[in-house]
Parts: C-alpha cells; structure tokens; sequence
C-alpha cells in the first residue's frame, strides 16, 4: 500500500516539477512514507530521520518530511522531536507541492485532515518500469480489529470507481504492463454505485485475457461466494487468495474483534479450495495478543496444520496507543511471544517447504519476472500462485509466459528447466 502511496506522491510532484533521485546526496527533498502498524516500523524511521539529519548536516536548507500513517499518528511531535519539515497523512497528498514549495523557502507545514471522499482517482502514479503495477481501488477500513492502528491513521473506507480502475489498467496494459495487483485495508468492502468487488475484479479479467490479476487484501468476514465463483471463473484471475486469520482461537478472535469464529474461518477455506482447485492461500497470524494462553496459542498451531498456508506473515504482537487492545495491556512477556512467534514461523517453514516439495515433478505456468536474484544466468518468475520459481536464463523478457518443470523445492523457491514458452 505504501509503496502505491509512494508512486501517487511521486505522480503528485511529478506534475509540479519535481523528479526523483536515487542519490540523498543531490536531493533537495526527502520524503519517509512511513508505517505504524508496529512499533519496529515507527523506530526505524526514527532511526532513519536521525541518520538523515546527521549525514546531511551541512545542508541546513534540506527539506525532510514524513508522510504516511506516521505523520497522521504523530503530527507536529515529529517537528518538535526530528526537526521536521513537512508532516503529511495519507490523505493529502494533494497538499505536497505548496508544502514543499513553503518548506523550500524556510516554512514548516502540516496536512493531517482525513478524508471520506479522497482516493486520488485522477493522479497518475509515477511507476518505475517493469510488468508489475500496483493499483489502489479503496482506501480505509472501517473494520477497527481492537489491535490496529489502521482505521485511525486511514480513516475511513471509500472506493474509486470501476471505471476509472478499469481505464488504468487499459492503459499500463498499452504501456507493457502485465500483472496488476489492485490494493485496499480490506478490498472486499469496494463498492461503486452498486458495483462490488467481484464485479471490479471481472471487469480488470475482461480487459485482456493475457494480463493477470491478483488484490489484497481480503477480510475473512466479507469474502462473498461471488467473489470465489469470478476468481473460480477467470483464467486470469490469480488462484491465490490472502485472507488473514490472525489466530486460531474463536475467543482470541473475539477479543480482536474480527467479527468470525475459528470454525467459519475453516469453512471458508474449505469452500474456496473445494470452488477453485490448486488455489494458494496465505495469512497474517499475530503472536501474543493480550491475554492469549498457550492453549489458544496451539488452537492457532493446529489451525495453521490443519489450513497448510502456502506462506504466512507473522508477527508479534506490537501494542498501539489508542486501539482498544491497548487497553488490555500487554501481558505475554516478550520470551514469551518470542517463543511463540518462533514456532509459528518454524511451522510454517515446514509447511510451506512440504507444500512446495509436491510440486516437483509439475509443469508450471510461469510469468518472467527478470534476472534472479542471485546469478544473471537465471532468471526468475511467478506462477498464479505466487510461487518464485528460478530457472535457466534464455531468450525470455518479463511479461512473456513459459512452462517450467520444477525439478527442486525450498520452503520459498521453486527451481526448474523451461519446457517451452507459452507466448
Ligand atoms: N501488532 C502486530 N501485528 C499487527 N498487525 C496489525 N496490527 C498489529 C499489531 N498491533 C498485523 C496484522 C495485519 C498485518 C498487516 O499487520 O496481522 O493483518
Ligand atoms: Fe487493520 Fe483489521 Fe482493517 Fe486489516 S481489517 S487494516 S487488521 S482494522
């Protein structure tokens, strides 16, 4: 999301006349777009501002701003403690140029105003090359998980209209873009005029069978039949769904407020794998939420055993000023989420090394992504999936489709030969 964010600002500059530059050295402005969802994001940018004013230290004139859900949480306490210029939340993005413009010439300003309206629907995104765009389609939640900082530093939900999502995706297909992933809190609240999430995700399928289409990410709650039958639907649609589950216990879910109980939870999976055949799922677990026992903590083990995840994001649990948990304290000492947090990931090592083991042996669709990430003499890609699979360098670019046969597996690769290409 942030970093869709960040190609909005930079499209947002771009068009007063400002570009961007890779060097800090030659920059006359430097923007953090920042995350609040746990205390090590916060400190990191912390960390950071400090670096940034030292290193730059004889250039008093630099302009340093914070954008993003830190600038919305913290305001005018980033001035006082980072000598700070600009200060702008997630909504007013449209402010940046005379902000910049102002602190430019020797004046501090802040933008924090939420809004219900904005979603910078006629912003061009500055992207960089490549077959990969990100898309924001809604922006907010109005889900207020007791843990998160979301719905305070996002505000509320509100979604860009499927016409507009659709034009874009015409033209970056025209552009040489491939693979469109369209974002949101929680896109499975998108709505326009009637129009609802899964009839934006077969309008973007409609306009080229050739491109592919992933989103994220997907409350548990609002994942409708619909939405399963147009993935099930779609040959590009990708068969892989994140849905986070966040923990394996109904009370634990209850105290989070995620509004369903573990038991529906595994049905919804049921239903989706039994409605689109080989589809991945992934999740986000949070380890140690307040008050959790170990028992619930292996009620989350055993749900984890019994869905087989294809990946996972997991966390300890990172108490945040002014949600509701905050509120309970944070009683599972550190060790103790650190442990567990622990285990979560090693099982989840072990799931996903499993998961992608039975996949040797399978030919595969893969989209060319570019050179890996370790030799130019292979290259990389992703299946529907959203497997990396690593093979032979030939004569491929990214965007072209070939079939690999996977000969080995790790827990986060697949590595195979190229069988032919599919283009
Ligand atoms: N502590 C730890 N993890 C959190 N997340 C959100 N808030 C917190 C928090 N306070 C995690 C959730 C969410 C993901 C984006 O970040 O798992 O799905
Ligand atoms: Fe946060 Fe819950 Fe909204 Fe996700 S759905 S952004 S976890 S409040």
């Amino acid at each position: 999301m942030n970093l869709a964010d960040t190609e909005i600002v930079l499209g947002i500059l771009n068009k007063s006349g400002y570009s961007p530059t890779q060097a800090i050295d030659e920059a006359d402005v430097v923007l953090l777009n920042t995350c609040s969802v746990r205390e090590h994001a916060e400190e990191k940018i912390h960390q950071r501002l400090s670096v940034i004013r030292k290193r730059t230290s004889d250039k008093p004139e630099l302009v340093v701003g914070v954008l993003g859900c830190m600038a919305e949480r913290l305001r005018s306490n980033l001035m006082d403690r980072h000598n700070v210029d600009i200060v702008v939340g997630p909504d007013e993005y449209r402010k940046l140029p005379d902000l910049v413009d102002g602190a430019l010439a020797g004046s501090q300003g802040i933008g924090v105003r939420l809004s219900r309206t904005e979603t910078y629907d006629d912003i061009i995104p500055f992207r960089s090359e490549g077959i990969s765009a990100w898309l924001s389609v809604m922006r907010g939640c109005d889900k207020f998980c007791t843990f998160c900082i979301v719905p305070f530093t996002r505000g509320r939900e509100r979604s860009r209209t499927l016409i507009s999502v659709v034009a874009e995706v015409e033209q970056l297909l025209e552009q040489g873009f491939r693979e469109f992933t369209l974002l949101g809190q929680n896109v499975n609240s998108y709505m326009d005029n009637g129009r609802d999430f899964a009839d934006l995700l077969s309008a973007v399928a409609g306009v080229d069978s050739k491109l592919r289409v992933r989103f994220t990410t997907s409350h548990p709650q609002d994942l409708s039949d619909k939405l399963i039958d147009s993935i099930a639907s779609h040959d590009n649609l990708c068969k892989y769904i994140h849905l986070p589950v966040q923990s394996g216990s109904t009370r634990v879910l209850e105290a989070m407020n995620r509004t369903y109980t573990r038991e529906h939870y595994l049905q919804l999976v049921r239903k989706i794998r039994a409605r689109i055949p080989g589809v991945a799922l992934s999740t986000d677990i949070i380890s140690g939420f307040p008050t959790e026992t170990e028992n619930e903590h292996k009620e989350t083990l055993s749900l984890m055993e019994e869905v087989r995840y294809d990946g996972a994001y997991m966390f300890k649990y990172s108490p945040r000023e002014g949600t509701p948990a905050y509120r309970l304290g944070d009683d599972v000492p550190e060790e103790v989420k650190a442990r567990r947090l622990g285990e979560i990931i090693s099982l989840q090592q072990k799931v996903s090394g499993e998961v992608n083991q039975s996949l040797v042996g399978d030919s595969l669709e893969v989209m060319v992504d570019g050179p890996s990430k370790k030799s130019e003499l292979q290259l990389s890609g992703r299946t529907d999936t959203n497997k990396t699979v690593v093979f032979q360098a030939g004569p491929y670019k990214p965007g072209d489709m070939v079939s690999v046969k996977i000969e080995r597996a790790t827990s986060a690769t697949l590595f195979g030969k190229v069988g032919c290409s599919l283009n």
